[in-house]
């Protein structure tokens, strides 16, 4: 199952379809929703030594870069765990508010036993909230798991009020091959081989050998942001930290 670089990528699809991991494109959702059910509990243990303890310094710094201020009403797509809407509803409380929105029970499990935050089960591409709801919607991590950007990215477009603005965070190729390469040898092997050994039993391993893979055949910058203004949004623009931490950034019309 484990390979340091998918041979199977179906490049017909918007986000290439990793079929050595499920067999068929139309199996990924569950295959995705089974992964994060399974690994839930070791997430943020891996998250943490993934990032080397920088990771909520890092989303509280992209979400204050990108304005994101006191009494905002923030919407976190794929909340996961929390670790993105923690940092969001300590810079947003105590008169803002944070929602978090992921279709993982088990994450949302997680989540539920640290953040007192509205959870609600659901999917990017069909959100359960009213039109122009939200000044932020923000999202860590998952736009590589979803195969079509555009009705996701019509979804955050239609829920934001006039002038809201979107946050996607995503780890990208980076342009520097140098860079790339000790990207490769952090994220593709010593992290896959640490939660191997900390986690036998669990999933831990697969879902950082998928999470690589993902990382391997994701689609590049200017086509995520091509696809962003294509569904309407304004002043697109990505800035990367550390040549693999890309922040996608865009604004709603105003009314
Ligand atoms: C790597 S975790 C990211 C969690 C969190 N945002 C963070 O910054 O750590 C990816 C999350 O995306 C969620 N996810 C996968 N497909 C999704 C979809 N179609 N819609 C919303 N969330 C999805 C998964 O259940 C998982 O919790």
């Amino acid at each position: 199952m484990a390979a340091w670089h998918s041979r199977n990528a179906d490049l017909t699809q918007p986000h290439p379809a990793l079929t050595e991991y499920y067999g068929d494109p139309r199996e990924r959702e569950a295959f995705v929703r089974q992964l994060f059910d399974s690994s839930a509990a070791d997430y943020d243990r891996i998250n943490g030594i993934m990032s080397l303890g920088s990771g909520a310094w890092y989303r509280r710094r992209v979400l204050r870069d990108h304005g994101l201020a006191p009494r905002h009403r923030v919407l976190d797509i794929a909340v996961g765990t929390g670790l993105l809407a923690r940092e969001a509803a300590g810079i947003v409380q105590p008169e803002g508010l944070v929602v978090g929105l992921d279709p993982s029970f088990g994450m949302l499990a997680q989540a539920r036993a640290s953040l007192a935050l509205p959870l609600v089960q659901g999917r990017a591409e069909a959100l359960p909230f009213q039109d122009a709801s939200f000044d932020m919607v923000t999202m860590g991590y998952a736009l590589r798991h979803m195969a079509d950007f555009g009705s996701v990215f019509a979804e955050f477009r239609r829920v934001l009020k006039p002038g809201g603005k979107l946050l996607v965070l995503e780890i990208a190729r980076a342009e520097n091959r140098f860079v790339q390469a000790a990207a490769m040898l952090w994220l593709g092997r010593i992290i896959p081989a640490l939660c191997g050994l900390m986690m036998p039993r669990r999933q831990g391993r697969l879902l950082m050998q998928y999470y690589w893979d993902t990382i391997e055949e994701c689609v590049p910058a200017a086509t995520i942001e091509a696809e962003l203004r294509a569904s309407g949004f304004l002043d697109v623009g990505s800035t990367a930290t550390l040549g693999v931490f890309r922040e996608y950034a865009g604004v709603t019309p105003p009314a």
